[in-house]
Order: structure tokens, then C-alpha cells, then sequence
């Protein structure tokens, strides 16, 4: 039975900072930012959208009526969780209307979180054959105003159905996995920001990426050459490409060029929104689907997916015959235009800006059609308008 990504959107935040302003306000050369980081922009987020109102956002677009009856589960990847005890996923599920006999519940390990979901989809599907998965991977990755990842933050969700038979992207079971204990980037419950050995984690991913790959080579007897492209976790966009650099000798020239070109088509998104951490992967698969003309039915597509922490996985997947009738590419370019772009100094306001705590109660408008509405009695309540 053919099994995966039945259709697959994105949300964003509808603002965003340049980063060579950015790059200014911290004295440093925008070169630095937009070829050493490679980043354009960066997704801002008002303070009437968190982690609910992303994944809803992005749903919505790929979820039918129909859907709406069949879907038994609807599993959150991330790691910037509101609460500690109640899951996302919960709220998310009615927000949507999706039938009431479903499991919905949160899955972390730092940006692994959405793999982990979309695998335990694939595997429900596989003893549920009529039934659908709803994997929503969405986050808010903060770092701190003038910290050093900074200019790798970004917000948005990335939601997908999954399904037998699927019309974008089907899975195939030959997963490599790989976990090691490793402190490159962690969040103790006590901080707001993650505590990040930047250098460490730039090794750690692209390590682990050779592992996995290596091991995935070995097991299904696939080299380079195989792939029509690869698809990256993405914290910015040049963390992917040095990965793929670190293994391209053992390939030829052409495969090289192959691969190097997708991967620029698979940055696009992300070079103007930002780390998305569990959704990042995800991004780069529509920015991959949505921008190359180079893909058809039958293309094989490796993922790369790894969470800090560490654990990693590497993934192929193949399109589905008239994959690109089921995009939703003019959409998404909406999104991405119409965003207002921020000064620093808004910027930095909105960055510091809380919810009340402790009891306290606020209302707020925000013409989104998923938006936090008002906070009250330590409740989030979300707006569900049709504008
Ligand atoms: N012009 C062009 N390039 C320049 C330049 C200039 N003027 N000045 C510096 N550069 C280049 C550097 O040469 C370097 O390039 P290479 O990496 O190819 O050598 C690049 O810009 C970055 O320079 P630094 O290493 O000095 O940058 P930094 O010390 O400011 O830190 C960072 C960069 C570690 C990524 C930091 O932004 C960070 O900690 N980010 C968050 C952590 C992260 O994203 N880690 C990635 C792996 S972990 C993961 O994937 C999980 C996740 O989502 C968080």
C-alpha cells in the first residue's frame, strides 16, 4: 500500500524584518548575515499568534469536510509548547471541527518533533487504511534580541494529511534513524530562550547527517546519484548546504550540480521566513515541490531531518503522478508578498510584548482568521472568523 503527504501548506506570520537591517542595528556587515548565514528575511510575530494559531492556520487550507470526518489523529511536532501538561493538538482539533473520536496529543524533540509525528501517521495509516493523519509541525524559534542566533529566528507551521494513496509524496520504509546524547542546543522548562553551543550544533547536524546517510547508502544499496534531490531541516539556510557539500565528493559532476541546484530551489521559503524548527524540513519540501521544474512523478526525494539533542533521521520519498495539481503555490506566494515588513525598534517592541500571566486578562483583535481572541483565567481563547 502506497502511504504519505496526501497534501501539504504552510503558514506564516504576516510580518517580517529585512535582515541587512538587522544586520545594521547589530553592527554587523550584512554580508555576514545574507551570504555567511544566507537569510533575507525573517518571519516577526504579533503577539495574537502562538503555536495554535499557526498549525490551525495552516490546516485549514488542506482540510476538507470530508476530511474532517475521516481524520483519527492530530499530532503537533514542537518545541515552543504553551503549556506543559495540555497539548496544542487539542485546541487545534476543535478549532478545525474534526470529528470528536480522535487522538490528539504534541510530540517533542526539539526540530525532529514533526518527523517523529509524520512517521507515527504513516504507521497508523499503514493498520488504518480509510482513515487520515492531520501532522501539524509549528513553532516560534526565538533566541533572544542581540543573541547569536538571532538572525537564524522565524515563525510558521507547516501542516500535512496523510493518507493512503497520497497526491503529493509517498513515503517509503527506509528510514535510518540515529540518537545521541548531545547539549548542542537545549531549553531547561525554567528559560524562555534556548541555550545554544552554536558551533556544536553546526557539527552535530552535519555529522549526524553523514551517519544517517551513510548508514541509509549501506542498507538500501541508494548512492547520491539515485536521488533527483534532497530536502534539508533548514535552521538557515546555509547549515543545509554545508551538509550537502560535506558528502557531494562522493558523487559525480553531474549529480553535483543536480543536487546543489534543487537545493537552492528548496531554500527559497526559508531564506525569507526563517527557522520554523519543526516545520523547517516541511517548508523546504514546498519551496522544493513549488519552485523546480525539474521534478515529475516518480522523482526520489531524500529528507533530512534532525532535532538537536540529537536525534536524526534520513528518508526518501517519491512524487506522485500530477504532484503539482495539489500544491497550493499561489496561495502561499500571497502570503509571502503581503507581509508588512517591520522596522527594528517595532520589531524589538513586539519581541518583548507577554501575554498576561497569573490570572491577569487582555483582549485582542487581530483580523487573522485564527487568532488568540483574549487570555483569561490562564485561558487562551482563539478567534475563528472567516476574514
Ligand atoms: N561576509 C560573508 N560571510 C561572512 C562574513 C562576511 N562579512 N562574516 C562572516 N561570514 C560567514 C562566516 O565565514 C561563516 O561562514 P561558514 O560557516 O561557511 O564558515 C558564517 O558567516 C557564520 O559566521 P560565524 O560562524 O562567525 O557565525 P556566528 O558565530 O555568528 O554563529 C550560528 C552562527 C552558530 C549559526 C548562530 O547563528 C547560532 O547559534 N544559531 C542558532 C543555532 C543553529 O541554528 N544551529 C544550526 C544547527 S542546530 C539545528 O539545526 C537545530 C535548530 O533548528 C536550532
Amino acid at each position: 500500500m502506497k502511504i504519505g503527504i496526501d497534501c501539504l501548506s504552510f503558514f506564516i506570520p504576516d510580518l517580517f524584518l529585512d535582515i541587512a537591517e538587522l544586520a545594521v542595528a547589530r553592527d554587523t556587515d550584512p554580508a555576514k548575515f545574507k551570504i555567511g548565514i544566507g537569510q533575507d528575511q525573517m518571519a516577526v510575530q504579533p503577539l495574537t499568534q502562538d503555536i495554535v494559531t499557526l498549525g490551525a492556520n495552516a490546516a485549514k487550507k488542506i482540510v476538507t469536510d470530508a476530511d474532517r470526518a475521516l481524520i483519527d489523529m492530530v499530532i503537533v511536532g514542537t518545541e515552543s509548547g504553551t503549556d506543559f501538561s495540555k497539548a496544542s493538538a487539542v485546541v487545534i482539533h476543535e478549532l478545525l471541527d474534526i470529528q470528536p473520536f480522535a487522538r490528539s496529543f504534541e510530540i517533542k524533540e526539539a526540530c525532529y518533533g514533526g518527523t517523529a509525528a509524520l512517521q507515527l501517521a504513516k504507521e497508523y495509516v499503514a493498520n488504518h487504511p480509510d482513515r487520515k493523519v492531520l501532522v501539524i509541525a509549528s513553532d516560534i524559534a526565538r533566541y533572544g534580541l542581540n543573541s547569536g542566533g538571532e538572525v537564524t529566528q522565524g515563525a510558521g507551521a507547516v501542516a500535512m494529511l496523510i493518507t493512503k494513496d497520497p497526491r503529493v509524496l509517498v513515503l517509503a520504509d527506509d528510514s535510518t534513524f540515529l540518537t545521541e546524547n548531545v547539549y548542542d542546543f537545549w531549553r531547561p522548562a525554567y528559560s524562555e530562550f534556548p541555550i545554544v553551543d552554536g558551533p556544536l550544533s553546526n557539527t552535530t547536524y552535519i555529522e549526524s547527517f553523514q551517519k544517517v546517510w551513510h548508514r541509509h547508502s549501506e542498507v538500501t544499496g541508494l548512492t547520491l546519484s539515485d536521488y533527483d534531490a534532497l530536502s534539508f531541516h533548514i535552521p538557515y539556510t546555509k547549515m543545509g548546504k554545508k551538509a550537502l557539500l560535506s558528502v557531494l565528493d562522493e558523487t559525480d559532476e553531474a549529480t553535483r550540480e543536480r543536487l546543489l541546484a534543487r537545493y537552492e530551489e528548496s531554500i527559497r521559503y526559508s531564506r525569507r521566513i526563517g527557522n520554523l524548527y519543526t516545520g523547517s524540513l516541511y517548508m523546504g519540501l514546498i519551496s522544493l515541490l513549488e519552485n523546480s521544474a525539474a521534478l515529475t512523478g516518480g522523482s526520489r526525494i531524500g529528507l533530512f531531518s534532525y532535532g538537536s539533542g540529537a536525534v536524526s533521521e534520513f528518508f526518501t520519498g517519491y512524487l506522485a503522478e500530477g504532484f503539482e495539481n495539489h500544491l497550493f503555490q499561489s496561495a502561499h506566494q500571497e502570503l509571502l508578498e503581503n507581509r508588512r515588513q517591520v522596522s527594528i525598534s517595532t520589531y524589538e517592541e513586539l519581541f518583548i510584548q507577554k501575554l498576561p500571566v497569573h490570572g491577569e486578562s487582555a483582549v485582542y483583535e487581530d483580523p487573522m482568521r485564527f487568532s488568540i481572541q483574549k487570555v483569561e483565567g490562564d485561558i487562551r481563547y482563539y478567534r475563528k472568523t472567516e476574514s
